[in-house]
């Protein structure tokens, strides 16, 4: 089983890559695989609603990483998503990115049903929530169980000891998530 740990900021090895990675160490330490999903720093487009997607399920502009997106987000079994916090929301260039990608393959194709997934982000001080609300719109959309932690999934800069507990803890539901569809899919393959 194989969970995409999508880094939403720029940085590569940022704060949100450092949130995503004791998420990533705490699934690893439960047998889950994982692969990353850098949206990097490179000019992305936002969505033009022209409907092209609802033929392909992909977007019909090719010159950034939304149809490379889906493509990894269909090879995974779960999903994390991280961003960090600008002016109390995702960063724009990820919501970009998502709305594109959840509209051609969600909206029109249903493509991420069942795949469990949980929003993770990373600010200074303040509008964790309602980043984290934001990006959690796209699961609740898309059918896709949401995975909790204990409590929001957010982290602080710097060093947050209450933001790794956050984050390892997500990581154990999230693998435990996947454990328990595994068996259901077993279950139902040989009913
Ligand atoms: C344009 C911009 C807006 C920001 N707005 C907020 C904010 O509203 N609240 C906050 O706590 N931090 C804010 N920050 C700080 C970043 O969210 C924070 O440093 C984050 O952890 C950086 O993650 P990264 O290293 O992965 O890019 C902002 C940063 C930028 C560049």
């Amino acid at each position: 089983m194989k969970v995409l740990l999508i880094n939403g900021s720029p940085h590569k090895n940022g704060e949100t890559a450092s949130a995503l990675s004791v998420v990533e160490k705490s699934l690893q330490e439960q047998g889950i695989e994982t692969s990353w999903f850098q949206i990097g720093s490179q000019p992305i487009r936002g969505c033009i609603n022209c409907c092209s997607c609802k033929q392909t399920n992909r977007c019909v502009f090719t010159d950034d990483k939304c149809n490379e997106m889906i493509e990894n987000l269909l090879q995974a079994d779960g999903v994390i998503i991280g961003s960090p916090v600008y002016f109390a929301g995702p960063n724009g260039a990820l919501c970009a990115l998502l709305d594109r990608a959840f509209y051609a393959a969600s909206n029109f194709g249903h493509l991420f049903v069942g795949k469990p997934a949980a929003a993770v982000v990373s600010c200074w001080r303040a509008g964790a929530t309602a980043s984290l609300d934001r990006i959690n719109k796209y699961f609740s959309f898309s059918e896709m169980p949401v995975v909790s932690s204990n409590y929001w999934n957010m982290k602080h800069d710097g060093v947050d000891p209450y933001g790794n507990e956050i984050m390892e803890k997500l990581g154990i539901n999230m693998a435990k998530m996947l454990k328990v569809i595994d068996e259901q899919y077993k279950k139902s393959d040989e009913t």
